[in-house]
């Protein structure tokens, strides 16, 4: 039989995730193949920098292959088997506000949690949902995966505006980092195991790690073998951190002496925003944030190297040559894509959301974790709820492994968490201003009325429309 050929739209072209994922479509052309690649953005000139990088690099490794680049929604998006969403609504001009305006109050500025994420979210439930709109008009069934942020109050918005639309997938890959990270301790890697996970996007903890083969959990071993070698492994994660500006190896730090802290489960490395906000806060200034580090590291380099790789016009037998990496002839598998790619800071990103289309495509009922309505997943918490799980995924349906009862402290802080989220949601739909207050000062990371009334006007100064008026 003949195999089917897929096409796919990658929704914010020019984002910086984009030539890794580009990368990996050659490299999982046996398994994956493709009759169609488009790059869809808002941003012409941002799009141009990676969109000619990928015209040199899918004629060189990817024969027959129709690929192009656009901002028309038509053409972006007629016909596709699969949307990839990872836009960020405002551009990173915007990320600098969220990050920024809120060290003037005295709280942390992060692109997803607190109230830079909640600034971030009201652009973002705007512009996801006229994305999917559009292309729902041009392609109703095709696959909607979206990593775009804050996403949980994106998957909060998407599941009322669409409630009956079974393929929208909201996703993040912080998860799968970590377990990444903290599998091999124990000999083990992600496939090697389904994990139960639970929390909202950016507010979770694993609690079991099963063995796929023979049902065994390992989550004691590995919270065991963490406990008995804290030191030493406190002292390799330390040896591993390049310096002051390397976020990843300082957040994993931290990460493993929240487990000390809480021995009993592995947590999400964001929950440290909202459970040591102090250390959170201190780590940066109104000077400087997250938002410089990747303006000067992960934007610099991936836009340099596509500009280079573009001023060459080749890549074969010039240093930039993939052709070890890219066999178009190897059937790859999802243990082959779990190893490194080139260029990204974050290596599971494009593994991560390709495993998920190779499980829907061959239906093969691999674990995923993506947001869910709660639906009885969670026993003790709101049915309401878009909950990030581990779901078993094939072609037709997306399987939420069950939970049951969550423990009081960590149900307490998703209330919360989901109180503020979903009053924000509200408040975009409604206009409404109180609602705004609300949500801002639902948030953990802000508390204080007065605080919030500062923070929103502010926000409200920048985002001009990118926001809806408040009523
Ligand atoms: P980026 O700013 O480099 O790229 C985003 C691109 O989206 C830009 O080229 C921008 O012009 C474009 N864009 C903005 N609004 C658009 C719209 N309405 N329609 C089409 N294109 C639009 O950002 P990045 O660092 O590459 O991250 C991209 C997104 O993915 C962000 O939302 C980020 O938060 C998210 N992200 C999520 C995860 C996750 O785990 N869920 C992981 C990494 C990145
Ligand atoms: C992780 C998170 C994402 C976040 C990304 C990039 O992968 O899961 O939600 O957007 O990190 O963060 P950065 O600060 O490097 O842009
Ligand atoms: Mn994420």
């Amino acid at each position: 039989m003949k195999q089917k050929k897929y096409s796919v739209v990658i929704c914010g072209g020019g984002s910086t995730y984009t030539p890794d994922m580009m990368e990996l479509l050659c490299m999982l052309q046996k398994s994956f193949p493709l009759k169609k690649v488009v790059l869809y953005d808002v941003d012409e000139d941002r799009q141009k920098i990676v969109g000619d990088y990928g015209h040199i690099m899918f004629q060189e490794y990817y024969e027959g292959l129709e690929y192009y680049y656009t901002t028309d929604k038509e053409s972006a998006f007629k016909d596709m088997d699969f949307a990839f969403v990872q836009i960020r609504a405002g551009g990173m001009d915007q990320r600098n506000n969220d990050e920024k305006i809120p060290y003037r109050y005295n709280t942390i500025g992060q692109e997803t949690c607190g109230p830079g994420g909640l600034a971030y979210g009201i652009r973002s439930v705007i512009q996801m949902v006229e994305l999917i709109k559009d292309i729902r008009a041009y392609a109703k069934d095709a696959w909607i995966i979206n990593y775009s942020n804050p996403a949980a109050i994106v998957a909060e918005a998407t599941k009322r505006v669409f409630p009956n639309d079974k393929k929208i997938i909201n996703i993040c890959d912080m998860p799968t980092s970590v377990l990444d990270a903290y599998l091999p301790l124990i000999g083990l890697k992600r496939s090697d195991i389904q994990p139960v996970y639970f929390g909202l996007n950016h507010l979770g903890w694993f609690t079991r790690l099963i063995n796929r083969k023979s049902g065994y959990d390992h989550m004691p071993d590995l919270l065991k073998y963490i406990q008995d070698h804290y030191e030493e492994l406190h002292q390799q994660f330390q040896d591993k951190i390049t310096g002051e500006n390397d976020h990843w190896g300082i957040t994993f730090l931290n990460h493993l002496e929240m487990m000390r802290d809480f021995p009993y489960s592995l947590p999400n490395t964001y929950n440290l925003y909202y459970l040591y906000p102090n250390k959170s806060f201190s780590h940066y200034s109104l000077e400087r944030t997250r938002y410089d580090e990747v303006i000067e590291g992960r934007e610099t380099t991936v836009f340099n190297y596509c500009k280079k790789v573009t001023e060459l016009g080749k890549m074969k037998g010039t240093e930039y040559d993939l052709s070890y990496r890219i066999n178009p002839n190897n059937h790859a598998t999802t243990d082959d894509i779990e190893s490194k790619t080139v260029y990204a800071d974050n290596d599971v990103h494009a593994a991560y959301l390709v495993e998920l289309v190779l499980s829907i495509i061959n239906n093969a009922q691999d674990f995923g974790l993506v947001m869910v309505k709660n639906n009885g997943i969670c026993t003790n918490l709101d049915n309401e709820m878009m909950l990030e799980v581990s779901c078993l995924i094939g072609t037709n349906e997306i399987m939420p492994l069950q939970v049951g009862e969550v423990p009081t402290f960590e149900k307490g802080l998703l209330e919360n968490q989901y109180a503020c989220e979903k009053l924000l949601v509200d408040a975009v739909f409604e206009h409404d201003d109180l609602k705004l207050l609300q949500a801002f000062t639902e948030n953990r990371i802000v508390r204080d009325v007065e605080v919030a009334k500062q923070l929103i006007a502010e926000f409200k100064k920048v985002n001009k429309d990118y926001w809806p008026q408040f009523k």
